[in-house]
């Protein structure tokens, strides 16, 4: 038997099998490792200021959303800027769902305030808009050209942006170590993104202490999202199942699982698996541990890439009816976390055939016992371990929780399908039957 030529990456025989055929340049056979440089720790907002003149910043926009504007930690960061003798630009208005419309409004503030660098303070949302803010004001451009193929041109920016401090309040989205930025494009009804490594922050302060006064409710949206950058980049096709960018420098963020990002996405499971359910019930410890293990999975999906229960999730919260969720703005909506881990158990039970060993080891570390588990059951082991977790944090029994039924499915379908660059990065094909089978199972759970 031929023995593989190359370091064994992989933990499955396929992934061997990928590896030489790597070797005919078929398939990618190295993977790039970037990350923000981040500060972590309770009360590091008050590092802002220093940070800022250390990255030559006089005049700073700041971005927050109307909630967080009226908590403690904005005001920290402010006073911070100040005293290190910097003029701030305050935008207080980022909208929760940020659109396209909202995204030009902020690049426009950025525009007139003619700034020099950017800071954020909130969740995703505000991260990923003061992202657009930075890339429109610094290379104005139509909104499409550098949002993703197919819905835009997916062109990337002609030159560095502006610095961006990126400071975020909830232990979710991980967008402080991403190159990606979200939003509803209005005329197509369509979540979609911009996703380049330009636009990833240039610092992230990330403050635990800001996590001890969130609602119940958002602290486990946003776990189980963080729960799911883990699980996902962990079981994501293997770098050396990709195909070789034509340019190594076109070599895409969203590359695969590699050895990197395999460590980050172990240690987060491990920790979400001990701590996900006392920081939902407040335990402040718990909430400090889930921060750090948002950031271990936000560096690993930055260097990964999420696959289908993010592809997924973007039709489940864009096409809502009247579901209000508890601890969230009086709206129909469903959180980003919840649109996400409603998919979860389906789409694991679908993909575990493709490497077994991962999945059962995932679920291992989320604290399921494996010690009887058939490697023919990882699928229904991992799901089972990730159901009885969200019963215990009061998520919604699936789908028909927030109000979707069998007849929805089609139009489900119909939204992910353009999803490619997650569905893409999925370790089995993905195509129009296979989600119908997953939002199908993933209707009800118990
Ligand atoms: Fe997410």
């Amino acid at each position: 038997m031929l023995a593989c030529p190359l370091p064994h990456f992989a933990l499955s025989p396929e992934g061997c099998a990928a590896t030489v055929a790597a070797m005919h340049h078929e398939f990618d056979t190295a993977f790039s490792i970037g990350s923000s440089h981040i500060t972590f720790g309770p009360g590091c907002l008050g590092e802002a200021g220093d940070i800022a003149q250390d990255l030559g910043i006089s005049r700073i926009a700041l971005f927050t959303d109307p909630v967080v504007a009226s908590l403690s930690h904005v005001q920290v960061v402010i006073d911070s800027l100040k005293a290190a003798g910097l003029s701030v630009a305050v935008y207080p208005d980022v909208a929760i769902e940020p659109t396209d419309k909202s995204f030009m409004a902020a690049a426009e503030f950025a525009t007139s305030a003619q700034v020099d660098g950017f800071i954020s303070v909130g969740g995703g949302s505000v991260i990923d808009t003061a992202k657009a803010a930075n890339l429109y004001s610094t290379y104005p451009a139509d909104l499409l050209d550098y949002v993703n193929a197919p819905i835009g041109a997916g062109d990337d920016p002609p030159g560095p942006l502006k610095p961006h401090i990126a400071c975020p309040t909830t232990s979710g989205t991980g967008s402080e170590c991403t190159g990606i930025a979200v939003f509803d494009l209005l005329e197509m009804k369509a979540k979609t993104g911009i996703a380049s490594k330009a636009i990833t922050p240039s610092r992230a302060l990330i403050d635990p202490e800001c996590t001890e006064t969130l609602p119940a409710e958002v602290v486990a949206c946003s776990a189980f999202d963080v729960l799911s950058h883990a699980l996902e980049s962990y079981t994501a096709r293997r770098f050396t199942q990709r195909e070789a960018p034509k340019r190594p420098s076109l070599r895409p963020s969203g590359q695969g699982s590699n050895p990197w990002s395999d460590l980050g996405c172990a240690a987060a499971l491990e920790i979400l698996g001990r701590h996900l359910v006392s920081g939902v019930e407040g335990s402040v410890e718990s909430r400090h541990e889930l921060m750090w293990a948002a950031t271990l999975a936000g560096i690993a999906f930055g260097n990964a890439g999420c696959h289908a229960p993010h592809g997924m999730s973007y039709s489940v919260s864009g096409l809502v009816m009247d579901y209000r969720p508890a601890g969230y703005p009086d709206v129909p909506m469903v959180p980003h976390g919840m649109s996400v881990v409603l998919n979860a158990p389906a789409v694991f039970r679908k993909t575990a055939p493709s490497n077994p060993g991962r999945h059962l080891e995932a679920a291992r570390l989320l604290g399921a016992d494996i010690s009887s588990a058939d490697v023919d059951d990882a699928g229904e082991v991992l799901a089972d371990q990730l159901v009885s977790m969200m019963k215990i944090t009061d998520m919604p029994n699936g789908l028909s929780g927030v109000g979707y039924d069998d007849a929805d499915i089609p139009a489900l379908v119909a939204g992910a399908l353009p999803q490619r660059r997650l569905l893409d990065n999925a370790p089995i094909p993905i195509d129009d039957a296979a989600l119908t089978e997953m939002y199908t199972d993933a209707m009800r759970y118990w």
